[in-house]
């Protein structure tokens, strides 16, 4: 018996060495962790249960026969993170380089489906070269088992992904159709072909960095949604964004003990709105004052910066912020805030987690790069995005909700649960100074009329009270109870109920 025993050892201690030290070695001297020693860090100690950690491969063409490593490449099983239950899968660089053969595959796909049963996230860590190339189409197949997956999964389970070192061809697909991504700087890239290719087919020059790092894709593309130093920032990073979510879309919100009081008054964001409509101020300083312990969790801090979207909590349980920054653009609606805070607000209507608005927009970006880039199709995203959301939705316009920018931040018209407006607030078509030019076109020359009318549009229109007194807003608030109300208001809308008609599924303007 004792012998059997000491068998097992020796065969788990040979998968725990995957593709063998020299490449150990390599991955350390990269400044890269081994796929277990990042579920190590990931998970809480000595919660990881590995399962299938004697699949092998089944290849036997260009002498794969004779490479055969247990595990194939992928390290699969569940743990918890802060006691929550969790399925991680984490590839094996030092194995063929991560890449997914079938068997690989099948290893995904068995613990993606045990998730989907008990209802847990799934945490992919990814270091893949993509399609294993001496498997073909084996290879091929298995990753549309896990595209498929990843898709019946959405909106059912949050799916997270971490890149963590080149990852090409399938091994980017994967990821994309997952809630969110997180990648390491300066170790990471994700492309569909890389600078090799690229090269060939379009004669461009281009660096792995350039290409597909994390910082091309969280500023530029917007493919991912937040950079990390290091792989041990990356992975504690990842425990504190899963501790904001639910563990499936039949759970409810986690709620954390909070000392902070749920009817804090914040006195100084009376005056944090600056004496001239022009000055910006930063949006993330309101945030900070109203949420739970100044916490919250930005999602794509660096793409699209003219629209903050984060996780933050309200008496211990998780919200969804979208908020216009007037640091940035002045807080515009462009193509790329559009695209951003559409899919943030899909996801916590497909998660429960009640959506809180701040506005201040001064309306969408003109011009022809906007235009001929689609600006209609995407900003209807972010309105169609609003308008099917059924989850609690609280609004609170600061400052200016101008023109169709003021409908599509959850505005009352969109089912708006409660919609708050600060004395500060001008609700209106468009700002005073356009507005005159329009409407008295023929006054133009004549600068003291301008000015006379355009005082009257301001005092008419740069207010919250024309929309109160149609109840379009539902109360204007002194901006220090900002954190009460809102406390009020979600403790009320706990037990909203509302429901969409019947469909197969909506066809939003993709
Ligand atoms: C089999 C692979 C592999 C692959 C890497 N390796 N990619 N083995 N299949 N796809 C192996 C290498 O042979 C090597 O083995 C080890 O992994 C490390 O690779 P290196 O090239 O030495 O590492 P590095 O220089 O860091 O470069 C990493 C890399 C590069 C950028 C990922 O290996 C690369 O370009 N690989 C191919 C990428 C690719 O084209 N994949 C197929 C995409 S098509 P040894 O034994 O030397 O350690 C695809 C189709 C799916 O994925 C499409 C679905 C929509």
């Amino acid at each position: 018996m004792l012998a059997i025993l000491q068998k097992l050892e020796e065969k788990r201690d040979q998968a725990k060495l995957g593709g063998g030290q020299a490449r150990i070695d390599a991955q350390h001297r990269k400044g890269r962790l081994t796929a277990r020693e990042r579920i190590d860090v990931l998970v809480d100690p000595g919660s990881f249960e590995e399962l299938d950690t004697y699949v092998e491969h089944n290849c036997i063409d260009f002498g794969m026969q004779d490479q055969v490593i247990p595990g194939d490449g992928v390290v699969t099983g569940s743990g918890t993170i802060n006691g929550r239950l969790v399925f991680v899968f984490s590839q094996d660089f030092t194995v063929f380089g991560g890449s997914l053969s079938e068997r690989h595959a099948q290893k995904i796909c068995k613990i993606m489906d045990m998730a989907m049963k008990v209802g847990a996230p799934v945490i992919g860590l990814n270091d893949s070269g993509g399609a294993r190339i001496q498997e073909g189409v084996a290879s091929l197949a298995g990753y549309a088992e896990v595209f498929q997956r990843n898709v019946m999964a959405s909106g059912v389970i949050p799916q997270i992904s971490v890149i963590m070192g080149p990852c090409a061809g399938g091994a980017v697909y994967s990821p994309a159709m997952t809630d969110f991504i997180f990648m390491v700087k300066d170790s990471s890239y994700m492309f569909v072909t890389g600078p090799d290719v690229v090269k060939t087919v379009t004669n461009e020059v281009v660096t792995q960095e350039e290409l597909g790092g994390a910082v091309t894709h969280t500023t530029k593309s917007g493919v991912a949604d937040v950079a990390f130093e290091n792989d041990i920032e990356a992975l504690l990073s990842v425990r504190e964004f899963v501790d904001f979510l639910p563990l499936s879309n039949r759970q409810d919100v986690p709620e954390r003990p909070t000392g902070d009081a749920w009817d804090r008054n914040e006195a100084s964001l009376d005056t944090l709105i600056p004496d001239s409509a022009n000055k910006p101020y930063d949006m993330k300083e309101l945030i900070a004052k109203v949420v739970d312990e100044g916490d919250f969790f930005e999602v794509q801090p660096t793409h699209a910066p003219n629209i903050v979207t984060c996780f933050a909590r309200i008496e211990g349980r998780t919200i969804g912020i979208v908020a216009n920054q007037p640091m940035a653009l002045a807080g515009v609606l462009d193509i790329n805030s559009s695209k951003k805070a559409a899919r943030f607000v899909r996801f916590c209507d497909a998660f429960d987690i009640p959506i809180i608005t701040f506005v201040d927009v001064p309306g969408f970006l003109p011009g022809t790069a906007q235009e001929h880039n689609g600006i209609i199709k995407h900003g209807a995203k972010l309105l169609f995005a609003y308008a099917e959301a059924t989850v609690p939705k609280i609004t609170v316009i600061t400052r200016k909700a101008y023109g169709g920018a003021y409908d599509v931040m959850s505005s009352k018209h969109l089912r708006g649960d409660l919609n708050y407006a600060w004395p500060t607030a001008e609700i209106a078509v468009m700002g005073a100074k356009g507005a005159v030019e329009i409407i008295f076109r023929k006054d133009i020359g004549d600068k003291d009329k301008i000015a006379a009318r355009t005082a009257e549009y301001e005092e008419r229109f740069a207010n919250p009270f024309v929309a109160a007194s149609k109840g379009f807003i539902d109360e204007v608030i002194m901006p220090q109870t900002t954190r009460r109300r809102i406390a009020q208001g979600l403790r009320k809308l706990r037990n909203k109920q509302l429901e969409n008609p019947w469909k197969k599924h909506d066809n939003i303007p993709l």
